[in-house]
């Protein structure tokens, strides 16, 4: 294999922790380069799923027996776990919902429901995943309130000055992303924090992408509301995380209604128990909040600054390979990026270079990438799109090479 070894980066070691990366698909040897849209999981991972069930399975936050009491220690374990991973200030101030999408629509109930009224603005960005788009749309037809979307450039970069313009007394809450699925644009997140804070708005960033990809770290954004899944951060689906600032969701009405939420159920009323149970209603999804902490943990241990390294590394090879390819178009240029190479091919569908490229074992995504507008502002239908993890490796990106000149040989 060829690889580079970063400083305390060994690339073969990684992979010799995904277990999946050792199978097959379509008779060749697995290239896995979809990563933006799951990220394959380390053994360590699957284990703490697996012990979980087989160990410690019980209800949390219910039970005097020990079974019980083990599965909320981990439990509350893993929420420690994703406090420090963000470097939150309070415990308290990590929700596990379903993944990103369930944590934004959590904001668009319970802040939107509060603090957004007739006539008051939401302000989104143009590279927004439809996760990012569609939870405020709902909330502003409910509320009769508008939708604002700052512009980006042909490069694929938020325009600031255009973005700052936007906001007003009218603006109720700007939510971005912290890095586009669509573009793999890493967006100045924290200039972005402090540009709406000057005008007194609240701030909710998308960090479904970026939190893979670099350490983020909530206190230095200081975001109001940062949104994450557990299932890019190589833990399993089902299990979202929603930081808020303490004093943001302290006074927020619940989002959905149920068990464990309360303090107090009479018919006349009730009463809602403290952050973060107030907003985790219902049994959570105790094993993956477990086997998400298990995740962190080991990135933790590869160190995301240093898989962030190898990355860009393999960014700028892969950047650099398909952009000499003939008849390929990069979408997605931004002077900071990271993870994703995204592109059209003249004369070949995106779908069609899919399905090329699979039949030589490399997995990629093609379509709008749950990104519809990102694609009309390019004026494409579709991108085909690679995206990078920290078990990738100049081989991969080599294999795509060649599975794209079949497609240029099929097309030919
Ligand atoms: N949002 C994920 C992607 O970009 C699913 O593929």
């Amino acid at each position: 294999m060829t690889s580079v070894v970063a400083a305390g980066f060994d690339v073969a070691q990684v992979r010799a922790d995904f277990p999946l990366l050792r199978r097959q698909a379509r008779g060749r040897p697995l290239v896995y380069l979809d990563n933006a849209a799951t990220t394959q999981k380390p053994q360590v991972v699957i284990d703490s799923i697996t012990r979980y069930y087989t160990e410690i399975n019980a209800n949390v936050h219910r039970g005097v027996h020990e079974l019980s009491e083990v599965a909320t220690e981990a439990y509350e374990g893993a929420r420690v776990k994703v406090r420090v991973f963000f470097n939150a200030r309070e415990t308290r101030e990590i929700v596990f919902t379903r993944n990103a999408t369930e944590s934004i629509n959590l904001v668009a109930h319970a802040y939107g429901r509060q603090h957004v009224q007739k006539d008051d603005e939401v302000v989104i960005s143009a590279m927004e995943h439809h996760s990012n788009i569609v939870p405020w749309q709902l909330l502003c037809e409910r509320q009769g309130a508008r939708l604002r979307v700052a512009p980006i450039d042909d490069r694929g970069e938020l325009m600031l000055d255009a973005f700052e313009a936007l906001l007003g007394p009218r603006t109720k809450l700007v939510a971005i992303t912290h890095m586009s699925n669509a573009l793999g644009t890493i967006t100045p997140a924290a200039e972005i924090v402090r540009i709406a804070h000057a005008h007194g708005i609240p701030v909710l960033l998308d960090g479904s992408q970026a939190a893979y990809h670099m350490p983020v770290d909530v206190q230095a954004l200081d975001c109001d509301f940062y949104a994450a899944t557990g299932h890019k951060l190589y833990g399993p689906t089902g299990i979202g995380v929603l930081y808020g600032k303490a004093s943001v969701l302290t006074d927020l009405p619940p989002f959905l209604g149920g068990g464990d939420m309360i303090a107090s159920v009479t018919f006349e009323k009730s009463t809602w128990n403290v952050l973060p149970y107030k907003f985790e209603a219902g049994t959570p999804d105790i094993a993956g909040a477990i086997g998400l902490g298990a995740a962190l943990d080991y990135i933790t241990s590869v160190g995301l600054e240093n898989a962030a390294r190898h990355e860009q590394d393999l960014l700028a090879y892969g950047t650099e390979a398909l952009t000499a390819i003939p008849g390929i178009r990069m979408i997605g240029t931004a002077a900071h990026k990271a993870s994703i190479l995204s592109f059209v091919m003249d004369g070949v569908h995106p779908h069609d270079i899919g399905t090329i490229v699979d039949r030589e074992g490399v997995a990629i995504r093609t379509g709008h990438h749950c990104a519809q507008p990102v694609m009309d502002r390019f004026g494409v239908p579709a991108t085909a799109r690679a995206s990078l993890a920290m078990y990738n490796t100049r081989d991969d990106v080599d294999a795509l090479v060649r599975a794209l000149g079949r497609v240029r040989e099929v097309f030919a």
